[in-house]
């Protein structure tokens, strides 16, 4: 999505007046209509989202995924609000254009529409995120209905839903074959619930291709091939900061990590043999 071109005005006074122009759920569905591709990278932190939001990306999730590559678990399965308000209030802080996502995770939301609703609030109240996420097409319908009858943007989740890991299987590709007739009824369920763009995560090209033919919103792919509206992957994969295996769908942009295990090895050496600090770090 290019730059939005001008300032927006706070018609209540106050808050930031400058710089470039935050990205609204709107411009997702400008975006579709003219062919535009939407870019979107899962943020932690504000040293992350800073250098993302400065980079031009749309918007800036902060997943549950937090679980795996900030607490340490396993599966997102244990995260909770608690975890993720702080991180989400940190992103949301330091982006100044990306539109943030908050990440609902799970047992935040399954029990019904009021469940559902507290948490989002919570996350709007407590973090300044623009939007909040969560997974599931048919089975979430009710829930996306009433926060989006709040006032609050939802962007949707199906196909291979991780809070769903052990439900599904494991870590299997969602909508091939006979699955391809629920992806699409889960595609609706969640436009018709009024969500205002849907992540496809882990489906076949084909499958996404239809989907993001036949829906109004835009459709944002992981793993979804390039036949969606827009694209969305964990930074920690696209970065190299991981040491075990990134799925097969990504595309390492950069070897972040071994940059930073070598400096620290540097470092570590240079400490060591007393090279750091020089005469130059010291003060008189
Ligand atoms: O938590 C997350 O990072 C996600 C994306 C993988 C879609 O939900």
């Amino acid at each position: 999505m290019p730059e939005q071109p001008s300032e927006e005005t706070n018609p209540y006074g106050g808050g930031t007046t400058t710089g470039p122009r935050r990205v609204r759920t709107r411009h997702f569905q400008n975006a579709k209509a003219n062919g535009i591709p939407i870019t979107g990278l899962t943020s932690y932190d504000q040293l992350t989202a800073r250098i993302f939001d400065q980079a031009g990306i749309d918007f800036l999730l902060v997943g549950d995924s937090a679980g795996n590559n900030v607490f340490g678990y396993d599966t997102t399965l244990p995260v909770t609000v608690d975890e993720l308000i702080p991180l989400t209030r940190a992103v949301a802080h330091a982006a100044s254009r990306a539109l943030v996502v908050a990440d609902m995770p799970f047992g935040s939301y399954e029990t019904g529409p009021d469940e559902a609703l507290h948490t989002a609030v919570r996350f709007m109240k407590e973090t300044g995120a623009h939007a909040v996420k969560l997974e599931g097409g048919v089975r979430s319908y009710k829930q996306i209905r009433r926060i989006v009858g709040a006032g609050i943007p939802v962007m949707a989740h199906i196909g291979f839903t991780p809070q769903s890991e052990h439900g599904l299987g494991g870590h299997i590709i969602q909508g091939r074959g006979s699955g391809a007739k629920q992806l699409l009824e889960d595609a609706h369920a969640v436009q018709d619930a009024g969500a205002f763009a849907v992540v496809l995560e882990m489906v076949p090209a084909t499958i996404a291709a239809k989907v993001t033919e036949q829906l109004s919103i835009p459709t944002i792919g992981v793993g979804a091939g390039p036949d969606v509206d827009g694209q969305l992957l964990v930074w920690t994969d696209f970065a190299g900061m991981s040491d075990g295996r990134v799925p097969k769908f990504v595309r390492q942009y950069a070897d972040v990590r071994t940059v930073l295990f070598d400096a620290v090895t540097q470092y570590r050496a240079d400490v060591e043999s007393g090279v750091y600090p020089a005469p130059e770090h010291s003060y008189e």
